[in-house]
């Protein structure tokens, strides 16, 4: 299994900012985000804080969609909210014309108060409780992808008690090696998602006999920063294998959910190409006439996102350490799959130094709260801000408070100028909801 770092040279700091068209270092603002300095953002907010670029989500929303039409191919973008649930952000991808891929009642719910209508939203995931369903089918939920033949019923008989009838959709294992790292992988038969391709054509029979569904199609997701084409070729051409076969068995099939996986460079390696793989899904998919779904939620949000942190010292022990403001406990990518993140220092005259190896660490009491091992970068001094770059994907989201850190604010950088979007979480907001037996 592939490891989440790319085993390529390490681009120095200007291969960074060349490969980004978001970022540019200005000589007296320093590093700008869509054109605003990252420094009034940290002068007005503190560190560390989150920033988001709405014209980079836009311009990311524009490029995937404009893929497929260039290749004549309908294709409905579902945002993966697991990759960024702020509701700024569904509200940016509802204005796009985007639905969404929801995988809990809280996402579910988040995205629907965001205004993304209730059947716009794909309910998938593998253990859905039946408190949840109940809640998304009563509030009208457009497709169920079922991950189990235990499933199907469960939703079959809330649906029926409700008097509704759910759109599920069966997500089929392919059992394809996605070429990812192994913590990100879902469409090998040892994963715990989805449905073996054998015994598929049962269940879809089976479902289609029950009163609370309507089956309409396949779903299928094989993996999460998938930077080839080809494990989703194999992927899709099973499932419209699958598609063809279950219509030969005398069954409507209406729908295919090709999923999400699609990946972005952290360390400038090629991120997946749109064009190539609208081309590739026109391909396998040409003459099938199902309506096409999928699921992305790293592709469109991971590059708009920084985490802007601060020096808090510099620490000479052997090696040098910078130690920040920030730490796993808010991007805990590095720390779980070993994740590269670019890190730029804030400051152009930093940016400009001659750099030499560093450790950057965050403040926590774990050997694993690292973001970068022996990382190219100028002397910095305590105070100096840096940039964790492609932080906007599965940053926040899994977050935690651990050592009673509270919740960094988040803002939002468009056309030129900056809003909060998140306050700053006040320390005792920490214990708020927690209870002292007697006191
Ligand atoms: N659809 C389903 C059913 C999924 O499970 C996922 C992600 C997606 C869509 C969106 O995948 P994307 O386009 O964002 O790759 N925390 C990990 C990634 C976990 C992905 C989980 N499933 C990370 O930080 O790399």
């Amino acid at each position: 299994m592939a490891d989440m770092a790319f085993s390529g040279p390490e681009p120095d700091l200007q291969d960074l900012l060349a490969a980004r068209p978001q970022l540019q270092m200005h000589a007296q603002d320093g590093l700008c985000l869509e054109g605003v300095p990252l420094n009034a953002i940290a002068d007005k907010y503190g560190t560390p804080v989150w920033v988001y670029g709405a014209g980079t989500m836009r311009a990311r929303f524009a490029a995937l969609r404009d893929a497929f039409a260039a290749e004549r191919v309908p294709m409905h973008i579902h945002y993966a909210v697991k990759a960024n649930d702020h509701l700024a952000i569904l509200n940016l991808f509802r204005e796009q014309g985007a639905g969404a891929d929801v995988v809990s009642i809280g996402e579910f719910l988040r995205t629907t108060k965001a205004g993304i209508a209730a059947k716009n939203i794909v309910y998938s995931g593998v253990g859905k409780s039946e408190a949840e369903l109940e809640a998304a089918l009563a509030a009208g939920i457009g497709q169920i992808n079922a991950e189990s033949a235990e499933e199907v019923e469960m939703i079959s008989a809330i649906a029926a008690r409700l008097g509704v009838v759910a759109n599920i959709a069966l997500r089929m294992n392919p059992d394809v090696d996605a070429g990812t790292h192994a913590k990100i992988t879902t469409g090998l038969a040892e994963n715990k998602f989805g449905i073996a391709a054998e015994d598929i054509p049962a269940l879809y029979a089976r479902a289609a006999s029950l009163p609370g569904v309507r089956v309409v199609g396949i779903a299928m997701h094989i993996g999460s920063q998938i930077l080839s084409t080809e494990p989703y070729r194999l992927a899709y051409e099973k499932a419209a294998e699958m598609v063809r076969a279950l219509r030969a068995a005398g069954q409507s099939v209406e729908v295919m959910d090709i999923g999400g996986g699609l990946g972005i460079g952290y360390q400038d390696e090629p991120g997946l190409n749109p064009a190539a793989f609208a081309a590739m899904v026109r391909q396998v998919t040409s003459g099938l006439d199902v309506r096409l779904m999928m699921e992305p939620g790293r592709y469109l949000t991971g590059p708009a996102g920084i985490l802007l942190a601060s020096v808090i010292l510099r620490k000479q022990a052997g090696k040098r350490f910078l130690v920040l403001d920030a730490a796993m406990n808010e991007l805990m990518r590095p720390a779980m799959y070993e994740a590269w993140h670019g890190i730029l220092p804030v400051d152009a005259s930093a940016f400009h130094a001659s750099p030499s190896p560093a450790d950057v660490v965050g403040p926590i009491c774990e050997s694993a709260d690292i973001f970068a091992k022996d990382r190219a970068l100028p002397d910095l001094r305590p105070g100096a801000r840096m940039a964790l770059l492609d932080a906007g994907a599965y940053g926040a989201v899994m977050s935690s408070a651990y050592n009673a850190r509270p919740r960094p604010a988040a803002v939002l950088v468009d056309q030129g100028g900056f809003e909060l979007i998140t306050k700053r979480q006040e320390i005792p907001a920490l214990w708020d909801g927690e209870i002292v037996p007697g006191a």
